[in-house]
């Protein structure tokens, strides 16, 4: 599935890329109310899509069929042929890689970002729009140093040595959200040949940076980018750029809040 208009007419600043499951529609729903509804934000074009692999289980079938009538609503699910489970995000990411590379060239920035995020869009264009932003070779978003590589069996990002030997993750940026120039996929893509998929996509994109001799960098405010988020605040809100949300009614709840009239702070 692949029939979106957006790169074919009109060039976008920045192509915001979420990975998203299947039946995760309530997700890309409350994406679509929210930040993935701004097509011009401080002036720029700016282009949200989805990313999915195949359904799996007994109503498979049924779940593409619901995937087609929604694309057929909205043309902005672009879906590839493998089997969309946790195991085969990395695939998902180089799927994005190569839309981005293939279908977008042009596009100056983009951003794989989670379906579980909120983003404040306006902050990330304002950042990018900030002098000394590099155009070029630019990975940026919460950075992470000396990961250690997780060989217990029973975590979610255990990884087996046959896949990724070394004990340590060179820098990588945090998967929630990473924002990079757009001449990057293509370069992600070729690296990508030499280098073993395993299952933390982040990781994987760190190892093709280093392959590349480039390093991911902070970004101008580093506070921007947070991950969890414990308690709504409308003023904090209004001054970051992400934040991991527990649901798609949340996201609903606090982008109202925080459009609603009034100085957030
Ligand atoms: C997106 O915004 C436009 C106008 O700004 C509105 O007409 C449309 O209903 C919105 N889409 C969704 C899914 O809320
Ligand atoms: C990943 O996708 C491929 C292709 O569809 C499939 O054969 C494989 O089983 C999937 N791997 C996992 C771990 O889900």
């Amino acid at each position: 599935m692949d029939d979106t208009e957006a790169c074919k007419t009109k060039v976008p600043f920045l192509v915001l890329m979420v990975p998203v499951a299947p039946r995760e529609v309530a997700a890309r729903d409350a994406i679509r109310k929210t930040w993935g509804n701004e097509s011009l934000v401080q002036g720029e074009l700016v282009q949200t899509l989805f990313l999915l692999g195949l359904p799996g289980g007994a109503d498979a079938e049924q779940q593409q069929e619901k995937l087609k009538q929604e694309n057929l609503q909205y043309h902005d699910l672009i879906q590839s042929n493998f089997m969309d489970t946790y195991l085969n995000l990395t695939i998902k990411t180089m799927v994005i890689m190569d839309w981005l590379a293939t279908r977008c060239p042009t596009a100056a920035y983009a951003m794989k970002i989670d379906s579980d995020m909120f983003l404040n869009i306006d902050n990330l264009v304002i950042m990018l729009q900030k002098p000394g932003i590099p155009k070029l070779n630019y990975l940026t978003g919460m950075l992470k140093r000396n990961m250690e590589v997780i060989r217990s069996k029973n975590s979610k990002w255990y990884v087996p040595e046959e896949l990724y030997p070394d004990p340590l993750y060179p820098p990588y940026i945090l998967g929630m959200g990473y924002l990079f120039s757009n001449d990057l996929p293509e370069k992600f893509l070729e690296e990508s040949k030499f280098i073993k998929p395993f299952n933390i996509e982040d990781a994987y994109i760190g190892m093709c940076m280093k392959r590349l001799g480039l390093e991911p960098t902070s970004p101008p405010d580093p506070s921007q980018f947070k991950a969890y988020n414990k308690v709504y605040n409308r003023c904090e809100f209004s001054q970051v750029i992400t934040y991991i949300l527990g649901s798609a009614e949340e996201l609903v709840k606090y982008w109202t809040d925080l459009k609603k009239p009034g100085s957030p702070c």
